[in-house]
C-alpha cells in the first residue's frame, strides 16, 4: 500500500527542499543498524541497500533515509555553481501497467497528479543546485550523521557554464569530485546519465568523453572510489563502455530513467516548458526489467573481462522480492528510488523479509 510521500509532488522543490522531508521520514521512528557485514568498495556496510540519487534533497532527508535503515544513502545530485530547477511540477504518476520497453517508451505516456500501484512515475528536475557554501555545510553535517554500517555517497555533475571551455568544463568535473571528497564522501559518484550539454544526447554514450572526464577526476580524487550512473545501454554500447573505462571506474549505478513523451488524459504535453520538457524520464516499478537486464550484462561483462567494478542496480525496486531480483540478478548493492518516495518503512521490510541479504 502507498504511504504519503516523502518528496510532497503538490509542492515546489525549492518548498520540499526548505520544508521536507514528509510522510513517514518525519514520524522519529529509528530502526537499529544491524552489524557491518557486506563489503561496498572498501566500505562496510550493515545491509546492501540504499536510496539512489534523487528524492534526498539534503541532509534532512539523508539523515531520515538513514534512520530508516537506508544504509548508502546518495545525496541528490549537486553542481558547482547554483543552478535552477525546472518549473513546477517536478514529479507526476505514470498510467502504465506492465513493463516500459523500449517499443513501448516510443508512444506517449499518459502522467497525472496521482499515484497507483504499480508505482511509476516521471521526474523532472533539470538537476537543480543550491550554491555550493549551503550543499557542502550541510553535506558534511550528515556524513557525521551516520552511524558505523551506513554510508552517506553523493552524485556531482559537471556544467559548462557560459563561456566554458572544454578544458573548463573538464575540470568542473574534476574539482567538483575533489571537493566531495574533501568533505568526506567516502565514494562519490558522476551523474553521467542526466541531459549534460543542451540535446547533445546523454554523457555516459560518448565512451571518449566519460573515459577523459572520469581520468580527469580519477587523477584529482585518487583512491577514492568513483561509481557512475548509467542510463540503460544497448548490448554492443554497453561493452565498449566497460572495455574503455571498467578498469578505470570503480562501480556502475544502473539503471536512471528511460525517457518517454509525457502527454496529460487530453493528450496535451505534461510538463510546461516547451519542447525541452516535451520527454521526461520514466522510473519506478515499470522500468525493473530495465535495470535487471543492465545488471546482470554488467555481471557477465565483469567475468569476461577479468574486471573488478562493484555494481550498483537501481530500478523499479518496490518490494522486497525486487530487492532479491537484483541481488540475484548481480547487483553488489541495492537502491530504490520511487519505491523509497512511497514507502519510507520499505528497508525495514526488505531486511526484515531477507535478513541475509
Ligand atoms: C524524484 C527523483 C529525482 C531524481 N533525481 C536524480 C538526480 O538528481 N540524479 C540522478 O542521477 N538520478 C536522479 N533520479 C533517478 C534515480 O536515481 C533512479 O535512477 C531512478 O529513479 C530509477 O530508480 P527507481 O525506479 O527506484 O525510481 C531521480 C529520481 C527521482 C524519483
Amino acid at each position: 500500500m502507498l504511504q504519503a510521500p516523502i518528496y510532497d509532488p503538490n509542492k515546489t522543490y525549492y518548498e520540499n527542499w526548505e520544508e521536507g522531508p514528509f510522510g513517514g521520514f518525519r514520524d522519529g521512528v529509528t530502526i537499529p543498524v544491524g552489524t557491518s557485514r557486506f563489503d561496498f568498495l572498501g566500505q562496510k556496510l550493515s545491509y546492501p541497500l540504499g536510496i539512489p540519487s534523487g528524492p534526498l534533497l539534503n541532509g534532512k532527508y539523508i539523515k531520515a533515509a538513514l534512520d530508516k535503515g537506508f544504509d548508502v544513502p546518495v545525496y541528490k545530485t549537486v553542481r558547482s555553481r547554483k543552478y535552477p530547477c525546472n518549473e513546477w511540477p517536478n514529479v507526476l504518476g505514470a498510467d502504465l501497467e506492465g513493463d516500459l520497453t523500449l517499443a513501448r517508451a516510443q508512444k506517449p505516456v499518459v502522467v497525472r497528479n496521482e499515484y497507483r500501484e504499480p508505482l511509476s512515475i516521471t521526474n523532472s528536475f533539470g538537476v537543480p543546485a543550491y550554491e555550493p557554501e549551503i550543499w557542502q555545510r550541510d553535506l558534511k553535517d550528515c556524513i557525521a550523521y551516520a552511524k558505523p554500517g551506513q554510508l552517506v555517497m553523493c552524485s556531482f555533475e559537471g556544467t559548462a557554464w557560459e563561456g566554458a571551455s572544454h578544458a573548463d568544463y573538464i575540470a568542473d568535473w574534476a574539482n567538483g569530485m575533489k571537493a566531495l571528497k574533501d568533505l568526506g564522501v567516502k565514494v562519490v559518484e558522476a551523474n553521467f546519465s542526466c541531459p549534460n550539454e543542451g540535446i547533445a544526447g546523454l554523457l555516459c554514450f560518448d565512451v571518449p568523453k566519460v573515459k577523459l572526464i572520469s581520468e580527469a577526476i580519477k587523477e584529482k580524487i585518487g583512491d577514492t572510489p568513483l561509481v557512475a550512473k548509467l542510463a540503460y545501454f544497448g548490448a554492443d554500447e554497453l561493452r565498449e563502455l566497460v572495455k574503455e573505462t571498467g578498469n578505470l571506474i570503480d562501480g556502475y549505478a544502473a539503471i536512471n530513467t528511460i525517457p518517454a513523451t509525457v502527454v496529460k488524459p487530453d493528450g496535451t504535453q505534461a510538463l510546461p516548458g516547451g519542447e525541452r520538457r516535451k520527454k521526461s524520464g520514466i522510473c519506478g516499478a515499470a522500468i525493473k526489467w530495465a535495470g535487471l537486464d543492465m545488471v546482470r550484462r554488467l555481471k557477465a561483462l565483469r567475468e569476461e573481462l577479468g574486471m573488478k567494478y562493484a555494481i550498483v542496480g537501481v530500478g523499479g525496486v518496490t518490494t522486497p522480492k525486487d530487492f532479491k531480483e537484483y541481488r540475484d540478478a548481480g547487483a553488489d548493492i541495492v537502491m530504490s528510488a520511487t519505491g523509497a518516495m512511497w514507502n519510507p518503512y520499505l528497508a525495514k521490510e526488505i531486511k526484515d523479509t531477507y535478513p541475509d541479504a
